[in-house]
């Protein structure tokens, strides 16, 4: 089908040199596919470099400490997926003997593992016929095949999957995946794509029907829930308190410093008047400082977060809570969520 070939034939010429690409290894190309499902390819080369270099192989990663493989991940974000990566790993060595399995099969079986990273791997390592479909994947789709229904509906996920499927080269399915992403990326762009020199223009439903800014259509995201989180510094001999959160929620086993969370903005009095802080902290706490307000958002929340560093905390009630004091020179060594170890480098350095 020319659609394909054309694609290909733009992709040979214009292709970005990865190193993911130079690998025909599964586990490799599912490291790489499930960094890149979470960050842009420029951010993702060094921590794919870092993954490659530190677990060579599937024995390897399956055999890190969770906290090690957290750490690595550290800024990428939603950390389920690392923890994910490590069932998957787990699975893998028990029922596979450590052979990553290549087919889609198989791979739709692991923790972590959806349509798109099954198809990924099964056809870059096995030209397996399956399609991706990402977003770069069903915008190029939307465009060209004018395609009205929202790409992360579930009537338009169906459809632009079908439609993957049907534009598929058979001879060679993992160069056609490769080349329509790439050419998602890099041609038919999101925002001001240069059409002009487009190989695909003269047949592109959005270019004759001047709609390629309004093509894909989208359903809006459901509204974003907010969070008010008081996290405090609480010095010692040059080490500070900290508490890995165990709780199934955002963050689940990364490092963070005390915290309470409320559900609305407070002012200094009244979070030293609120119960939960004097619980914690009793009622002869002074604030030494505080940071201003930081906005962090997360895929469905928005955390509104403020630093205090308290002195005069009652060191008895602490007693009791899951808290360890470590020295500042070793928060390093911790898997700290973005918003924690941004402002610990701003603080402490
Ligand atoms: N994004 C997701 N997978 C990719 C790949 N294999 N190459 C480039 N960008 C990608």
């Amino acid at each position: 089908m020319d659609f394909s070939r054309i694609i290909i034939e733009w992709y040979e010429q214009n292709k970005r040199d990865l190193p993911w690409r130079e690998t025909k290894d599964p586990y490799i190309i599912w490291l790489s596919e499930i960094i890149l499902q979470q960050t842009r390819v420029n951010q993702g080369l060094s921590y794919f470099c870092t993954f490659q270099k530190d677990y060579p192989n599937i024995f390897e990663f399956a055999n890190a400490k969770e906290d090690e493989i957290l750490r690595r991940w550290q800024g990428l974000g939603y950390y389920s997926r690392a923890r994910n990566m490590i069932k998957a790993a787990e699975k893998v060595i028990t029922d596979h003997n450590g052979v990553f399995p290549t087919s889609y099969d198989a791979l739709i079986k692991l923790p972590g593992i959806g349509e798109y990273t099954a198809a990924a791997v099964s056809s870059f390592s096995n030209n397996e016929p399956r399609a991706v479909v990402d977003g770069n994947v069903s915008r190029v789709l939307a465009r060209y095949f004018g395609i009205s229904e929202a790409i992360n509906s579930t009537t338009g996920k169906k459809k632009f999957q079908n439609l993957a499927q049907e534009v598929l080269t058979k001879q060679d399915p993992g160069l056609h995946n490769q080349a329509i992403m790439e050419f998602g990326a890099l041609q038919c762009k999101p925002q001001n794509p240069d059409c002009s020199i487009c190989p695909l223009k003269n047949s592109c439903y959005a270019f004759l029907n001047n709609s390629v800014r309004e093509l894909p259509h989208k359903l809006k995201p459901a509204k974003s829930k907010n969070r008010y989180f008081h996290y405090f510094v609480i010095r010692k001999n040059g080490a500070i308190l900290v508490q890995k959160r165990t709780q199934n929620d955002i963050w689940k086993n990364m490092y963070e410093l005390p915290l309470i969370e409320t559900a609305n903005a407070l002012d200094n009095t009244q979070i030293q008047l609120s119960a939960p802080y004097i619980e914690a902290f009793g009622t002869e706490t002074t604030i030494i400082h505080k940071s201003r307000t930081i906005k962090h958002i997360l895929s469905h929340q928005n955390i509104y977060a403020c630093f205090y560093e308290i002195k005069n905390v009652d060191e008895q009630l602490m007693k009791n809570k899951l808290w360890n004091y470590v020295l500042i020179k070793d928060l390093d060594k911790l898997a700290k969520p973005k918003l924690i170890y941004t402002f610990i480098e701003s603080f402490f350095t």
